[in-house]
């Protein structure tokens, strides 16, 4: 017996042995890398999102640079922050720019228009950024990996190309058309939804739907590449003519991996390539930070009827709502017998002082939607906030203003975690019925929860997505062998055409040769009858 268990744990430790050789060599270990983030893109949520990743960098050991035009709100005392600030006129025209969106009710062609019209000051001051001198003095470090935040800013591959080394892309949403061809993750029209297509999770598109979405995701598609041959221009230019550099179709071949800001809990269920890596929620904390004081004090007085969130987000100035809108709002909201906090900019002009109402210039969200008090989330419909509040089962009434709120308010009613209002033509019923109905009715409250049980159940969280797969790229070199075949392949040949048009061409000469050979044989009957008739009349002439 007592051998026995001897012999048992011998051959335990030589299993632990096995297994420790088998790791030191299969795997080795990716001691710290130096790891450049170029997150230039204007909008503070994207930013949250691109820091998260760097944060989680920076607590597993990686020493992080990162370039951006905002303070980072997310940060790491490791971190090495270049701040690349925009001019005053770059941003006034920006905000110019966001604050004609929430004025007018537009048609979605006319918005998608908007839309690009919008982004072009977000490119220009994103290469306003790039072309500073301050950027030029991260060409002199070496760096093992780019991380580069996607915002319609591929001029941007030039970073990784000048510095001779792999990309990762970090983008705020799920796969999109704009960046699914870095990897090659198909474009299933027939079910996959475009940016632009309203869709209920689960539903079969109907066939309006289903032509609704293929034309729009041509169009964005058809943008896209109109856009990089600008991308192009404006690369080569950044490049100066240095032939060590990939090109810029290089570049766009090269991309190791995306991480998307997405979970296919959210739906729609799609097919996804190796090195599309989903990491949806990476900005939520695992453990909320406690709350400011006053804000705190606050929600923990809101325990009868509980308290309300009201955010328009970060792009959205309160300033740029209209006056009336505002004193909407603000009559419902301070009628309430919930504690409110409302995100408003500028402190000494608030719509009103309504003893329920607490003004706040910045908050932490995802604190404050942790909270146990909290209720209802009054929002513009951004990804960011939507993905928080269904994460800590907050029921939401929705307001967007622009880009892709529409769609994310159309998924909140769908899914039903809450209702939609239009905030350009805000009606003051309207308004409070949606408030009311969404406190009430636990309908909402048990969606959002039953979504979020979902959401959190993963093999591994988003952070340990992050470091396993940032070390297998490094590990792997820039880890080409994950690349779709699909990258390397034209629109003809991705689509099968040459094939198609090859088999059409077979059946037509098919098609030819049988009707030469039925032709052929008619004839060769019709003239053996012939010869038949004629023998058969000469025996009767004989006899
Ligand atoms: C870490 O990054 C900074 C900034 O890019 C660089 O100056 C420094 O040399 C790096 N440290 C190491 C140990 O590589
Ligand atoms: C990127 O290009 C370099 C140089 O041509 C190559 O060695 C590397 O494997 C490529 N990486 C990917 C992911 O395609």
């Amino acid at each position: 017996m007592k051998c026995c268990c001897k012999s048992e744990y011998r051959g335990l430790i030589a299993i632990a042995i096995v297994a420790i050789i088998g790791i030191s060599t299969g795997v080795q270990p990716v001691s710290s890398a130096n790891i450049l983030g170029v997150f230039l893109s204007s909008s503070p949520s994207h930013l949250i999102v691109h820091m998260s990743i760097m944060q989680t960098l920076a607590e597993n050991g990686h020493n992080i640079t990162v370039v951006s035009t905002l303070k980072p709100k997310i940060n790491h005392p490791k971190i090495h922050n270049i701040v690349i600030e925009p001019t005053e006129a770059r941003q006034k025209e920006m905000d110019e720019e966001l604050s004609v969106l929430g004025v007018k009710k537009q048609n979605p062609l006319v918005m998608m228009m908007k839309f690009f019209r919008a982004d072009n000051a977000m490119i220009t001051l994103q290469l306003d950024a790039v072309k500073s001198e301050k950027f030029q003095s991260i060409y002199n470090n070496k760096y093992d990996l780019v991380i580069m935040g996607y915002f319609i800013n591929n001029f941007q591959f030039i970073v990784p190309a000048k510095l001779k080394c792999p990309v990762i892309i970090s983008w705020t949403g799920p796969p999109m058309e704009m960046i699914n061809d870095f990897v090659g993750v198909p474009h299933e029209v027939s079910y996959v939804p475009s940016v632009f297509t309203p869709h209920i999770n689960g539903e079969v598109m109907s066939f309006g739907l289903r032509l609704f979405n293929f034309v729009s995701n041509g169009l964005l598609r058809l943008a896209t590449n109109i856009m990089d041959i600008t991308f192009e221009g404006l690369y080569k230019e950044l490049a100066a003519d240095d032939p060590t550099l990939r090109t810029f179709s290089q570049m766009k071949q090269n991309v190791s991996l995306i991480f998307c800001n997405s979970h296919f809990s959210e739906g729609p269920i799609r097919p996804l390539v190796p090195n599309l890596v989903e990491i949806g929620g990476i900005q939520i904390k695992e453990k909320p930070t406690p709350l400011p004081k006053n804000i705190a004090d606050f929600l923990n007085a809101s325990k009868g009827n509980g308290a309300i969130l009201f955010s328009l987000g970060s792009n959205m100035k309160s300033t740029s709502i209209q006056p009336k809108t505002v004193n909407i709002i603000y009559k419902v909201l301070s009628s309430l017998p919930q504690n409110v906090i409302w995100k408003w900019e500028n402190l000494d002009n608030t719509p009103g002082n309504a003893s329920n109402i607490l003004y706040q210039k910045w908050l932490p969200q995802d604190d404050i939607l942790a909270h146990p008090n909290l209720k209802l989330f009054i929002t513009h419909a951004g990804k960011g906030g939507m993905v928080e509040a269904t994460y800590h089962s907050v029921p939401m009434v929705a307001m967007p203003v622009f880009a892709e709120q529409p769609t994310n308010a159309a998924k909140i009613v769908s899914s039903g975690y809450g209702l939609q209002v239009d905030i350009i033509n805000l009606k003051e019923n309207e308004f409070r019925d949606a408030i009311l109905e969404v406190l009430h009715n636990p309908v909402y409250r048990n969606n959002v929860r039953r979504f979020s049980e979902l959401y959190r159940n993963r093999p591994m969280t988003a952070r340990e997505n992050v470091n396993f797969w940032v070390e297998y790229v490094l590990r792997h070199q820039g880890a080409a062998h994950m690349q779709s075949p699909l990258i390397h392949l034209n629109f003809v040949q991705s689509n099968s055409l040459d094939v198609i048009l090859a088999i059409l061409l077979i059946l037509y000469l098919l098609w030819k040769l049988m009707k030469f050979t039925i032709k052929l044989l008619c004839k060769l009957i019709y003239l053996a009858i012939g010869t038949l008739k004629a023998k058969s009349l000469n025996k009767s002439k004989r006899e």
